[in-house]
């Protein structure tokens, strides 16, 4: 596996995303075993930066992640995040100094580790300024207990702030041939300060891998369900999208999931995809993606895709996405 640079942070170029192991797309298939070997196969491969939350499950993925890396715990980056979760009694998000203090311990001891590689902010919290929150990880990183700091879904003017008081590592939003919003003034920023990009939802949920076909595949209790590029008129258009890129991944002799994250990485050596899955085989079709060569035509195929219809989180999920420039 090729390697890549978050800031000062070594990764390998294709992480893991451990969310829907606990969180998000339904509890019907969940398998916590499966889930565990998943996370031990990519070590295995050569995978280092596994991504978690403080907020997935709430807390138990991060007590899964922790079983897993038993061990192990040498051999990954791990990161993980505060910020979704009030520990001060507040409504909604909270990164004021007093909540990071208990977010962080708590992290840790279910990850079952002293120190977190990177720990991101995971929203920007309107109700404290960003210098008082990058201040108290700076704190963190002084007393070894976090390594790096990261933000995620924050526009320009907040990474200015934030790096102005102590250097940023990676800034995590989303990112993939279905969203492509980073392109539009923040790629540019975090390349003029040295910090990294690690980009989330790489599959567009899964969507990109052309497995999903019917909205009626997605268990009850999915919360793509309410997302507005799976809503009936919307998702039926944007199968279209899925099938240009299985034309491209006929080509290209591999899967259409392998070309999504091929094109991200073609993007750029500051670019760290973190695909999600549960499933032992499925990682390794992604982790494959490292070696899949897209052409020159190939990439500027893919750049002309036709754009999705629909944001790509839910009304309220957009409201707490910063994107002041
Ligand atoms: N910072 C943030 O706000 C934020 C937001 C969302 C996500 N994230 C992070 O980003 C990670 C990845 O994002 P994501 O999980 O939302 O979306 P994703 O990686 O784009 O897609 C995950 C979905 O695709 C399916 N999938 C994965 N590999 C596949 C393959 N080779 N073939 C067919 N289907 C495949 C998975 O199903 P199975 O699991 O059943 O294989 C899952 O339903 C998360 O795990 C989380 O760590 C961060």
């Amino acid at each position: 596996m090729q390697h890549a640079k978050l800031g000062d942070l070594d990764v390998a170029r294709i992480g893991l995303g451990t969310m829907g192991m606990s969180f998000a797309y339904g509890s019907t298939d969940r398998d916590d075993d499966e889930s565990i070997r998943t996370i031990h196969r990519a070590i295995d491969l050569g995978v280092t930066l596994i991504d978690t939350a403080e907020v997935y499950g709430p807390y138990v993925n991060e007590e899964l992640v922790g079983r897993a890396l038993a061990g192990r715990r040498d051999k990954v980056v791990l990161a993980t995040k505060f910020g979704m979760i009030s520990h001060t009694g507040r409504d909604g998000l909270d990164s004021s100094p007093a909540s990071i203090r208990t977010a962080v311990e708590g992290s840790l001891s279910r990850l079952g580790t002293d120190h977190i590689d990177l720990y991101y902010q995971h929203r920007l919290d309107p109700g404290t300024p960003i210098e008082d929150t990058i201040g108290t990880l700076a704190e963190l990183i002084t007393e070894g207990k976090i390594g790096h700091i990261g933000l995620s879904e924050v526009g320009v003017a907040a990474i200015r702030r934030a790096h102005a008081v102590h250097p940023i590592t990676a800034l995590q939003s989303e990112y993939s041939l279905f969203t492509r919003d980073p392109e539009d003034g923040i790629l540019q920023t975090l390349r003029e300060l040295g910090i990294g990009f690690v980009a989330y939802s790489p599959l567009g949920r899964g969507f990109l891998t052309g497995q999903i076909r019917s909205i009626a595949e997605l268990a009850d209790d999915d919360t793509r369900r309410d997302n507005p590029r799976f809503s009936a008129e919307n998702f039926e258009r944007n199968l279209a999208l899925a099938d240009q890129v299985r034309t491209i991944a006929e080509q290209a002799g591999a899967t259409p999931g392998q070309v999504a994250l091929a094109w991200l990485l073609a993007q750029g050596s500051d670019i760290v995809p973190i695909p999600g899955t549960k499933r032992v085989a499925r990682l390794e079709e992604n982790v494959a993606a490292d070696a899949v060569h897209l052409t020159a035509e190939q990439l500027a195929t893919l750049d002309r895709l036709t754009p999705p219809a629909g944001a790509h989180h839910t009304e309220a999920q957009m409201q707490m996405i910063d994107r002041t420039r």
